[in-house]
């Protein structure tokens, strides 16, 4: 047993742990959209409903998502890994170009959005599920911080579909597990 973790290290056993993968999405003061992948996503408190996402301090989608106050988690499904690829890379001219976005149906009362919130954070088109969150807290996490949000609304399909995963450092789909036998 090693006392000093290597940072290859930990990330190959925290590999194991497989895990979602998640676009957090925000715009900036201006109204600039900002999108990051992330798969450093808990789910922390029902009510009230808070998660959280860890960023690390050069994140230019937490500068965004600080200045707002708001940011949007959307949950990848299966065949989606070309945006996980798209929002790792450090933004870019192009980097929104040609991604189907679209604003939020409901807002956190219910009513229907008029779309003059220029805080709103965009909502990927297609996602599996999407979380549209005010900022809650920001806490110290070494060389991430860790973002609590206290979600506003959610949208979710009705049926089933496959999301995307990752593990051991590449993304990966979902496979039952074997029918256990009988003892
Ligand atoms: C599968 C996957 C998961 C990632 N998860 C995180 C994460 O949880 N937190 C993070 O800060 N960066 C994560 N990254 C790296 C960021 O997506 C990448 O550094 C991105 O360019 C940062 O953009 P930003 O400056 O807008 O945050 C992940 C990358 C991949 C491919």
């Amino acid at each position: 047993v090693s006392t000093v973790v290597e940072p290859v290290a930990l990330r190959a056993a925290l590999g194991h742990f497989a895990t979602g993968v998640t676009v957090v999405t925000a715009r900036d003061g201006a109204g600039a959209a900002f999108g990051t992948t992330a798969n450093a996503l808990t789910s922390v408190s029902l009510d009230p409903p808070l998660l959280l996402v860890c960023l690390r301090d050069a994140s230019e989608t937490l500068t965004a998502l600080r200045a707002s106050g708001r940011f949007a988690v959307n949950v990848l499904g299966a065949g989606q890994h070309e945006l996980a690829g798209r929002f790792a890379r450090r933004a870019a001219a192009g980097t929104w170009a040609g991604v189907a976005v679209r604003r939020a149906e409901r807002d956190s009362t219910g009513g229907r959005c008029d779309g003059t919130d220029t805080a709103e954070p965009p909502l990927l088109e297609g996602a599996l599920a999407t979380l549209q969150c005010a900022l809650h807290d920001v806490a110290d996490g070494g060389d991430h911080r860790i973002v609590v949000g206290r979600v506003l609304a959610v949208e979710h399909p009705a049926e089933h579909r496959e999301p995307l995963l990752f593990y051991r450092g590449s993304f990966a789909g979902l496979r039952p597990p074997e029918p256990r036998s009988r003892a």
